[in-house]
């Protein structure tokens, strides 16, 4: 059972990388081919080291005398044991921080920022608005393709990690620091991330999706996403009405509106992302009154309190006027 067990781990560590929306060997940025590279070749490295290995055992065990009484010298045990492992890794440390070079320590002022923190389970993004005020959003990053955009990337709480292995590679949000980071998107798509440090309960559920799009698109998505949403129809009117009776907006901001909570998400455009609870459950209106009624069922460790208050049809309305927040 055990070794059954292991088995369908290791096949399935061995199939992830092929999934193809969050994988290091499938790159879409110049970062993240770089990582690849470096992957490709620690792959290979490690296949010859391992075939040097069990040639030398066989060695050891059937090979000739002559051979085998070489190998046990105090020479080739100093060789093989210190100098070559030292040199191969000193050799791959070099590598691998030349290659990080323009990533991380980049004098050239970015063409673009993008200010992410990090929190108990969620990602606060800012965006640089046009009109020289920053335009909150949550979980869901747009970026335009070919342009080198800076992360700004902090923590609320814990200790984060931000990667987007399609990307590029991972970098920590640590209290008290600001760390930079550098990703250009070559093609347009979906690229899926994840927080890759421990942070608590709902680390496993701390995704992202970075949407790369063409620039006019961009242009035209960043232009909307700085006009306040306006709620239309009866349903959705009585949703807008709940959702500031309530006190939702003692935690959430909606642009345009009375609320301006900083706790929790912004909730401005919450209807035009892909997902909800950072990127963990698809985006249905059904999903929003599920998550109103019972966050913590839905995503461990959430801190929002839960909302049985509301009766189904008040769920529903909220989720109506939350959905159509786009
Ligand atoms: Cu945030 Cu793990």
């Amino acid at each position: 059972m055990t070794l059954l067990r292991s088995l369908v781990i290791c096949v399935g560590l061995l199939i992830l990388p092929a999934c193809q929306r969050q994988s290091a060997l499938a790159p879409a940025g110049e970062e993240a081919e770089r990582v690849a590279l470096l992957s490709w070749i620690l792959f290979a490295g490690a296949a010859v080291i391992f075939a040097i290995v069990l040639a030398a055992l066989w060695l050891a065990i059937a090979g000739p005398e002559q051979l085998r009484s070489r190998l046990r010298a105090e020479g080739a045990i100093r060789f093989w044991g210190i100098a070559f492992p030292t040199l191969t890794l000193a050799t791959l440390l070099g590598y691998g921080l030349w290659l990080m070079r323009e990533t991380i320590a980049s004098p050239r002022p970015a063409e673009m920022r993008v200010e992410v923190t990090g929190e108990q389970f969620w990602w606060r993004i800012a965006y640089d608005g046009r009109a020289g005020k920053p335009v909150a959003e949550a979980n869901e990053i747009r970026i335009p393709v070919g342009v080198e955009v800076e992360f700004v990337l902090r923590t609320a709480d814990v200790i984060h990690s931000f990667w987007v292995p399609s990307l590029g590679g991972k970098l920590d949000m640590i209290p008290g620091r600001t760390n930079r980071m550098r990703l250009k998107a070559q093609r347009a798509g979906i690229y899926r991330g994840q927080c890759a440090e421990y942070c608590g309960t709902a680390h496993a559920q701390m995704s992202l999706e970075i949407v790369a799009m063409p620039q006019p698109e961009f242009d035209a998505w960043l232009a909307a996403a700085e006009r306040p949403p306006g709620p239309d129809g009866t349903v959705v009117e009585r949703g807008a009405a709940l959702f500031h009776s309530s006190g939702c907006d003692a935690c959430h901001a909606v642009r345009g509106t009375q609320a301006a909570g900083t706790i929790g998400p912004d909730l401005s455009r919450i209807g035009g992302r892909r997902f909800l609870a950072a990127a963990t459950l698809p985006n249905t209106a059904e999903n929003i009154a599920r998550f109103i009624a019972e966050p913590a069922a839905v995503k461990p460790g959430s801190l929002m309190p839960p909302f049985a208050i509301f009766s189904g049809e008040e769920r529903q309305a909220l989720a109506a006027y939350l959905a159509s927040l786009k």
